[in-house]
C-alpha cells in the first residue's frame, strides 16, 4: 500500500545538518562581501543596475556559486515595491537604497536586506525610521529561541510600530525558514526548533515619499537563543556610515 507522507519533509528540512549550515554560513559571508561593496561603490548617477552589477560580482569573488534568488536593488520609491527587480532607476542624491540580495554556496540560500543612503549619511528623518525598523527587529529577537512560536516574535516587531502609529507601513511576514531554498519549508504553526535558520526582516514602506526600509538579518536558532549568522555586515546607521565614508 501507498502512503502519503510528504507532510514529513517539512519536520525534516526544517533543522539543517552541519553540512547545510556551513554552506548558509559560506553563502552568508560572500553575500556580506557583497552588500559591502554596494554600500562602498554606490554614488548618485548610477542605475540600479550597474549597482547589482558591483554587489553580484563582489558575491562570486567572495565565493559565491549563484543566487538565492533574483537580487533587488531598489532606489527611492521603488524600494517601497516588495518584489522589484527592474534595475532601471538612477539613484538620487538624496534616495535610500534597499538591497535584498543573497549569494548561494553549493545550492543553499542565505537572504538578506539592507537599506544605505546613496549619500552615505542618513538625514535626521531617514535615521529616525531606520531606527524604528531596528528596534522592530530587536524586539522579535530578543524573543528568538527554540521552542519559540513564530507568531509571538511578529507580534513582538508589530508592537514597536504600533505604538508609533506606523502598522500600515509594514505589510509584509517577518520572516521564513532558509535551507537549499530561500523560502524554505517548515511550519509556523509549531515551536522553533534549535538547529532551524530563520530571516527577521521587518520593514517601513511609504511609496507617497518615495522611501522603503527593510533590514534583514539571518539567524540561526538555539536551544538558548539564537546566533547572527550575518554578524558583521554592516547594519547600525553608525556602521552603515562608517563603511561607506571608507
Ligand atoms: N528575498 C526574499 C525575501 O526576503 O523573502
Ligand atoms: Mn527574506
Ligand atoms: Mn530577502
Amino acid at each position: 500500500s501507498l502512503k502519503d507522507e510528504s507532510g514529513l519533509l517539512p519536520s525534516l528540512r526544517i533543522v539543517q545538518e552541519p553540512r547545510g549550515l556551513d554552506l548558509i554560513r559560506k553563502a552568508t559571508a560572500a553575500t556580506g562581501q557583497g552588500h559591502l561593496a554596494a554600500m562602498k561603490a554606490v554614488r548618485p548617477g548610477m542605475t540600479e543596475g550597474e549597482l547589482k552589477a558591483i554587489m553580484e560580482t563582489a558575491f562570486r569573488a567572495a565565493g559565491g556559486t549563484g543566487l538565492s534568488y533574483d537580487s533587488i536593488v531598489g532606489t527611492g520609491r521603488n524600494a517601497a515595491s516588495l518584489h522589484y527587480t527592474h534595475g532601471g532607476g538612477v539613484i538620487g542624491a538624496n534616495d535610500l537604497i534597499l538591497i535584498d540580495a543573497a549569494a548561494s554556496v553549493g545550492g543553499y540560500a542565505s537572504d538578506i536586506t539592507r537599506t544605505f543612503p546613496a549619500s552615505g549619511t542618513f538625514t535626521p528623518r531617514q535615521r529616525a525610521d531606520y531606527d524604528l525598523v531596528l528596534a522592530a527587529q530587536a524586539a522579535a529577537v530578543a524573543k528568538l529561541k527554540a521552542g519559540d512560536y513564530y507568531e509571538d516574535l511578529q507580534e513582538a516587531a508589530k508592537d514597536v510600530f504600533r505604538k508609533v502609529g506606523r502598522i500600515d507601513d509594514f505589510y509584509h511576514g517577518l520572516g521564513h525558514f532558509v535551507g537549499l531554498d530561500v523560502h524554505d519549508p517548515g511550519d509556523y504553526m509549531k515551536p522553533l526548533p534549535a538547529g532551524s535558520v530563520i530571516t527577521m526582516e521587518p520593514g517601513l514602506y511609504v511609496q507617497s515619499q518615495n522611501y522603503g526600509i527593510r533590514i534583514e538579518d539571518l539567524y540561526l536558532v538555539t536551544a538558548t537563543g539564537n546566533e547572527r549568522l550575518s554578524e558583521g555586515i554592516p547594519r547600525t546607521v553608525a556602521e552603515i556610515e562608517a563603511a561607506m565614508a571608507r
